[in-house]
């Protein structure tokens, strides 16, 4: 087939933005990372430039399309990591860092949210409660911690809608992305005034909203002369980063499931209806493909693996660090990992929760605590499954994605937590391929975001769980629930 079109999906995440050039068959015809700082300017805190995103974003999209016949590319689509605060002044300039999803210095602004305006009311408003990495009370850290800032703000906006407006001067942001500013009606799709007052700001300030795979415009001529692109490209709102990763291994319309294995670890469940969990430790999001989801999001997945490679065994290869663990070491570690590196949001919602080791003895090696590493990750990923059963959600299996879902290792040891087959896409590129299929969409080459998914993703192979295996870590996760509660006192008070 001659290929006629191409569309570029960019996913703009926490260490880098890869950006994907897809043809209209779905194959990938290229890819480019490009990394940016990451601040951590106080313990729990955690920030970047929106400037250094965009460059990003600029010299990828030069690298990308460098031998690439410019004319054919229709659209562009991203997703991006949610909840980080971007507050830009009169003249559209960034006045402060972004305040990302991962940072808890809100413990304060949350605890006001949910015990003073209430829980209950919260969740009538917005189908959710206050998180500390939500951009609501961040709005209200800023306007405590840095009026002169907060009294500058002319758009408030979410990180990929920053990319949106620089590449087409639209304040735009998306249906699954605005779920999680604890801002949005979710059930109604549209802002809650309520909670635009009860923030002190107003609609006037907020971007405008669409449907992720909706045409929020063109690329600005300067951008479109730049790259040599024609200035009809068609970007769409885009979605959060992981609805976008479920439009990608096509969890879309009713009862799939997702992992994602990235620096967050998710869990997504999509529906076509609005619900909402009674205890809301799981969020009620809008999703890209105009339904809802149910999504829990652990705050250190992968990145606890990457932390205990590059910055204490100061390795990059991780293969290396998994060869010795040996099928038979599955199952029975003496150590156990609480992956809490950044307080921790699904299910616990614990800003002071921190990261431990337990278990370990004088025969524990290297290789011991980099599996504890693993099969803590997946413990908690389990905890947030377990929410999910308790509402009557059945799970039978689930795609997984992401950079950790690349290790067969920790593949296994997820599946057999989780006790369900774990499935993995042939083009498993993450929320950048939902994004490129998003803009496919606004670009009419589907219908739907259901049809692009029934067109495009196709299954490679799928992990299944051993029945013995899955009774020792079930024994293990018992052992590890325990952990959390009895050390959730001594956390506040060691740091
Ligand atoms: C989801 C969340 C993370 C970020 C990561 O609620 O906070 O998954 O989107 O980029």
């Amino acid at each position: 087939m001659i290929v006629t079109n191409y569309y570029i999906g960019i996913d703009l995440g926490t260490s880098a933005v890869k950006l994907l050039l897809v043809d209209e068959t779905g194959a990938i015809a290229g890819s480019v990372t490009k990394e940016y700082p990451l601040f951590f300017p106080h313990p729990g805190w955690s920030e970047q430039n929106p400037v250094d995103w965009w460059s990003g974003v600029l010299i990828g999209l030069e690298e990308l399309l460098a031998d690439v016949e410019k004319s054919q590319v229709r659209g562009i689509g991203c997703g991006g990591q949610m909840h980080g605060l971007v507050v830009l002044d009169e003249d559209d300039e960034v006045i402060r860092n972004a305040i990302l999803w991962n940072d808890g210095r809100t413990g304060e602004q949350t605890d006001w949210l949910n015990n003073e305006i209430g829980k209950a009311r919260l969740s009538e408003l917005t189908a959710n409660i206050a998180f500390a990495g939500f951009t609501a009370p961040k709005l209200l850290w800023l306007k405590q911690h840095e009026p002169e800032n907060f009294a500058r703000i002319r758009k408030i906006m979410l990180p990929k809608d920053y990319i949106n407006y620089k590449l087409t001067h639209v304040h735009a942001c998306d249906y699954s992305d605005a779920s999680g500013m604890l801002l949005l009606d979710v059930k109604n799709r549209r802002w809650s005034k309520e909670m635009l007052d009860i923030c002190g700001v107003s609609e006037a300030q907020m971007p405008k909203l669409f449907e992720s795979y909706e045409v929020i415009g063109t690329l600005r001529p300067e951008i479109a002369a730049a790259l040599g692109l024609s200035a009809d490209v068609r970007v769409v709102a885009g979605a959060g980063d992981n609805a976008a990763a479920a439009v990608g291994t096509g969890v879309v319309g009713e009862g799939g499931c997702n992992i994602s294995l990235g620096t967050s670890g998710t869990v997504f469940i999509s529906s076509k209806q609005f619900g909402v969990d009674p205890n809301n430790a799981l969020h009620a999001f809008c999703h890209a493909d105009g339904g809802w989801h149910l999504m829990g999001c652990m705050l250190s997945a992968a990145s606890c693996n990457k932390w205990l490679c590059d910055e204490i065994l100061k390795t990059t290869d991780y293969a290396a660090e998994q060869k010795d663990i040996t099928e038979d070491k599955l199952g029975s570690n003496h150590v156990f990992f609480l992956p809490y590196l950044m307080g921790e949001r699904s299910p616990i919602n614990d800003v002071d929760a921190r990261g431990v080791f337990a278990g370990i003895t004088m025969d524990t090696t290297r290789s011991d605590l980099v599996q504890a590493v693993l099969e803590g990750v997946a413990f908690a990923i389990r905890d947030s499954v377990e929410v999910a059963r308790s509402l009557g959600l059945s799970i039978q299996r689930s795609y997984i994605c992401g950079g950790g879902a690349k290790s067969p290792l920790w593949r296994k040891i997820f599946a057999n937590v989780l006790g369900i087959p774990l499935d993995m896409v042939k083009t498993e590129q993450g929320p950048g391929y939902g994004g490129a299929m998003l803009a496919m969409v606004g670009c009419g080459l589907f219908v739907s975001v259901q049809e692009a998914a029934d067109r495009l993703v196709e299954l490679s192979f799928t992990t299944e769980p051993d029945p013995a295996l899955t009774e020792r870590y079930e024994q293990q996760y018992r052992k590890f629930r325990k952990l959390y509660p009895a050390l959730k006192p001594v956390f506040p008070q060691i740091h």
